[in-house]
Parts: structure tokens; sequence; C-alpha cells
């Protein structure tokens, strides 16, 4: 089915420039870019869009590195967006990303890890409104 799916570039891939590389591997694989924005996220924005994570032992090291400079937040739409896009991603930690991957290919660390999608169709839903007004989302048409 088309679905729609949170995209963050985050801080340390911003930082080296590489938002083009990363949207070449959406559109390369078949994801349509439908809402856009460039963030520099607040600790209360971080904390909110992380809080299933707030128990976890590195939520305060990742809640500074979220903060640390400007993220790249959209919207991807496409068949099977969620599982597409976390294909394309590879494994949380770069190191057992398969290659080929943007993690496997731009990632630092675990933490800094270049992207983040959505994991699910709830967490999508969720995480699209967290960042997203309905009207702010353009459907192709085209
Ligand atoms: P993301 O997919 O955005 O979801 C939670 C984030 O926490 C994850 O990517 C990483 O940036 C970070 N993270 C996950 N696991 C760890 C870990 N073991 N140590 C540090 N950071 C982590």
């Amino acid at each position: 089915a088309i679905e729609r799916t949170l995209s963050i570039i985050k801080p340390d891939a911003v930082a080296k420039n590489i938002i083009g590389k990363i949207y070449t591997r959406f559109e390369e694989a078949g994801l349509r870019i439908v809402a856009a924005k460039m963030l520099h996220l607040t600790r209360e924005q971080a904390e909110g869009f992380y809080e299933v994570h707030r128990e976890r032992p590195f939520f305060k090291d990742l809640v500074a590195y979220m903060t640390s400079g400007p993220v790249m937040v959209q919207v991807l739409e496409g068949e099977d967006a969620i599982a597409r896009n976390r294909e394309i991603m590879g494994a949380t930690d770069p190191r057992q990303a398969a290659p080929g991957t943007i993690r496997a290919d731009f990632a630092e660390s675990i933490e800094e890890n270049a992207v983040h999608g959505s994991d699910g169709p709830e967490t999508a839903a969720r995480e699209i409104a967290f960042f997203f007004k309905p009207e702010e989302i353009c459907p192709r048409t085209r």
C-alpha cells in the first residue's frame, strides 16, 4: 500500500553537507518527498519526539546530540514507504548496517547515525503529526 513515513536527517549528516546525497537515496528508492523543513530542535522538541526512549540510558545524550545543530525533517511517500525507508537506512548501528545503506555509508556511530525513520504505521502517524500540519503535506498529483 502507499504509505507515508517521517524521516529526519540528523545533525551529523547536515553538518557533513550530505542532505542532497541522502535525498538522492530516497528518490532512487521510489520514495517521494511530500513535505520538508529544516529546523534546529529545542530540548523540549527533542524530548517530546523521543518520549518513548525517556528511560533509556542514552536518552540524555540523544537529546544533546539531536539539539546540537539543524536537522532536515521530511515526509516520504510511496509503496511500503515505512519498510522501504528502513531498508535503505540500514541498521541503527552503522557497524551492523548492510553495505550500500545510508547508515553504512554515512553514519558515525550508533548514536550519530545520520537518519531517523518511523518504525511502524502508528509511529509514522504520530511522528508526521509532531512536525507537520496536514496542509503542509503536498501529495503528488503528477
Ligand atoms: P533512531 O532510529 O532515531 O531512534 C532512537 C535513537 O537513539 C537512534 O536512532 C540513535 O540515534 C539513538 N540510539 C539508539 N540506540 C542507542 C545506543 N545504544 N546508544 C546511543 N544511542 C542510541
